[in-house]
């Protein structure tokens, strides 16, 4: 029987997700070829894509919290239904780039509804679908931050640009999704070199998806 996985990437604004995905990616790319299928959020499909832009847009200033909330919800529909349902239904290893726990922290916590409202609205998204395993890049808010001002000032979004405080209701938010999910979600100290961080991930997803990890070519649950 296939049963493919979901495996998600979380943690605040510049901890390395994207960085790390892409180098786990080039990793494991040979190993498990079409096996593989990486896609992010809000985003992974045209629709989705779209609004993504909506989200993002620093000029969207009137954007009230919960309709935020909502779009986010709606992106993710999309995205389960036209992507990631069908890769978990064939089998594959899907790996996304942000999922409901970045809207528990974010639209929960970040912008003050709270973590459980919005989990609970997430449902009518998800229909239950949770991450398999989610690997929680853990830095501190301000030197994520950092380094999005240092290194990527081109691609500065609606929400990078929130108080210091707004980051750090996110990542008390995530670190309380840690405790509370301890088998589900697994942090990884993203102050370290991007190397080192990129092992541990590959580490953790060898250690918690050893059917899809193992063997070359390897089998499948
Ligand atoms: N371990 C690391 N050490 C130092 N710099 C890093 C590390 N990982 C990533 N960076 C740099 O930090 C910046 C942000 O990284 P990246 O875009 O991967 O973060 P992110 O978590 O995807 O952020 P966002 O949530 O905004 O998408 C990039 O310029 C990247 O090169
Ligand atoms: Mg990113």
């Amino acid at each position: 029987m296939l049963t493919g996985k979901l495996v998600t990437f979380e943690g605040p604004d510049g901890a390395g997700k994207t960085s790390a995905l892409n180098a786990i990616v080039a990793q494991l790319q040979p190993q498990l070829g079409d096996r593989l299928v990486v896609t992010r959020e809000p985003g992974g499909n045209q629709i989705s894509e779209a609004i993504r832009n909506i989200i993002l847009d620093r000029n969207n200033t009137a954007m009230d919290d919960r309709t935020e909330a909502l779009l986010y919800a709606a992106a993710r529909r999309q995205h389960i239904v036209q992507t990631i349902q069908p890769a978990l239904d064939r089998g594959q290893l899907v790996l996304c780039d942000r999922y409901l726990d970045s809207s528990v922290a974010y639209q929960g916590a970040g912008r003050e509804i709270g973590e459980q409202a919005v989990y609970d609205m997430n449902q009518f998204a998800t229909k239950g679908l949770t991450a398999d395993l989610t690997l929680y890049f853990d830095v501190d808010a301000a030197v994520g931050l950092n380094r999005i001002q240092q290194h990527r000032q081109n691609e500065i979004n609606r929400l990078d640009v929130e108080a210091l405080s707004f980051h750090h209701r996110v990542q008390a938010a995530y670190l309380q999704l840690l405790a509370d999910h301890p088998e589900r979600i697994k942090r990884i100290d993203a102050s370290q070199p991007l190397e080192e961080v990129v092992t541990q991930a590959i580490q953790i997803m060898t250690t918690k998806l050893p059917t899809y990890m193992a063997t070359e070519g390897g089998e499948r649950e």
